[in-house]
């Protein structure tokens, strides 16, 4: 018996049409189009400019960009090895952008980079709604400038995003994780306190605890959410400029009239992180709650390498549950552009010309359907239905001989007689007085 192939688990095949995965909804391609360019369009007004970069980079950038310790490096890489170097699915954007900033010294272009990007992104999590393994992020770095106004650019352009698909329900969360010696501090104070309660933590927190203390904080069990009431508040350990810093950063988001909360436990899970943090929230995506999220990261660049300092912000935001989140809110998903005629021919030398015609009326700016296998009449009509074309012109041998063919609206029925010579014309006409009456 031969074998039949499906997708792997945690990943989803982006049909034409909306389809159904592992009983997660997927957009059709239309939808994805639309949403992206709401993306490019919104990346427009704040003059954000697009970068691409491979899907795939070596296994030491992401570990030392991303953290050798947090749970994206250490269990859900997918890697794989070729010659002497590992390389690794690219699991997130920043560190990969931050590379390509600084191999191709965009720094030299001068100003501040900024930089968008929308394209899949790989972890190997245990899937389930709002959660796979092949995601896809679109997100922003603004880099080279340590301006409070950058951090809070980069939270209006992401909320921009989800203001212009009409998603009201959002919680915007923000905390300071202050600069390097004051994380030290913290974490020293957490790994004190958690250490007392060592017996009742579980087996993950007990592991973060020897490793990173600080990733306790990010734990979803109700027992040890308890904990963090009393647990030491890293706003306590910040320093001074940071401190201002956050004050700046909040007095702005006031000014542009975007609410937020403080979050004093908002840890995020990658260590490049420094002073400002966010997450984006939606309480329509149920446990994989986290739409967006992002933040400044000081550090980055000398970890990848660079002799100066580079400061730096940006967030990223999860495509598929942007989607959750628009069938959540009842925002309708545009369909398919439809296609403008349908050419219909019955008899060989018909068929012929129909294909001949087709090809010039494409040339023209033309959306044209056709049937490529010889059916019937019946189903050719059929065909232009399914693919929604208002018209549809009908053309047989006899008819190509007295130089007509029929014209059908499709949606009256209503049928007449044109002349095949002008075509184009005919079409263009039809479409302007679809278009006066829209
Ligand atoms: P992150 O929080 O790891 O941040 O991911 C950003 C967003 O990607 C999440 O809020 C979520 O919507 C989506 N996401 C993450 N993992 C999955 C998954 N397995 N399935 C579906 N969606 C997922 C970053 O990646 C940082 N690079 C953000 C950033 C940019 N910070 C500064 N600049």
């Amino acid at each position: 018996m031969s074998k039949t192939y499906q997708n792997i688990k945690g990943t989803f095949d982006i049909l034409p049409e909306a389809s159904t995965s592992d009983g997660t909804n997927v957009a059709g391609s239309a939808s994805w189009q639309f949403v992206e360019a709401a993306i490019r369009d919104v990346m427009a007004l704040y003059n954000v400019e697009e970068i691409r970069t491979p899907i795939f980079e070596e296994t030491e950038l992401i570990a030392r960009g991303v953290g050798q310790l947090t749970d994206i490096v250490s269990k859900e890489m997918f890697a794989f090895e070729r010659g002497d170097t590992n390389y690794v699915l690219r699991p997130e954007i920043t560190a990969p952008v931050m590379r390509a900033y600084l191999q191709h010294h965009l720094d030299q272009r001068g100003g501040v980079q900024k930089l968008f990007y929308v394209g899949p992104c790989f972890r190997a999590e245990r899937p389930q709604k709002g959660r796979y393994r092949q995601f896809h992020q679109f997100g922003c770095e603004v880099i080279g400038t340590d301006d409070a106004r950058a951090d809070v650019e980069v939270i209006a352009m992401m909320l921009a995003v989800y203001e212009k698909l009409h998603i009201s329900r959002t919680e915007l969360r923000i905390n300071t994780l202050g600069d390097a010696p004051s994380r030290a501090k913290h974490k020293e104070a957490l790994k004190t306190y958690f250490e007392s309660y060592r017996n009742d933590l579980t087996e993950t927190s007990r592991k973060r605890l020897d490793t990173n203390p600080l990733r306790i904080l990010d734990t979803k069990e109700e027992s040890e959410r308890t904990l963090l009431v009393d647990a030491p508040r890293l706003i306590d350990f910040i320093d001074d400029e940071s401190r201002r810093d956050f004050d700046e950063v909040k007095s702005l988001l006031a000014d542009l009239g975007i609410s937020y909360r403080e979050d004093h436990f908002l840890v995020r899970g990658l260590d490049y992180y420094t002073r400002t943090a966010f997450e984006l929230e939606s309480p329509d995506l149920g446990a994989q709650s986290a739409l967006a999220g992002g933040g400044r990261y000081d550090l980055l660049a000398q970890e990848l390498g660079s002799k100066h300092p580079v400061p730096a912000v940006g967030f990223a935001a999860g495509m598929e549950r942007l989607f959750l989140a628009l069938q959540a809110h009842g925002v309708p998903f545009p369909e398919a552009q439809g296609i403008d005629v349908f050419m219909v021919a019955l008899g060989d030398e018909a068929v012929r010309w129909t294909f001949n015609q087709s090809q010039q009326l494409r040339r023209d700016g033309f959306r044209v359907g056709l049937d490529l296998k010889g059916r019937s009449m019946k189903a050719q009509m059929r065909e232009a239905n399914r693919q929604r074309a208002p018209f549809a012109v009908i053309v047989g041998n006899d008819e190509l001989g007295s130089g007509v063919a029929q014209l059908k609206d499709m949606v009256t029925g209503a049928q007449s007689e044109i002349a095949v010579s002008n075509l184009s014309d005919t079409i263009r006409t039809l479409k302007a007085a679809e278009a006066s009456v829209d």
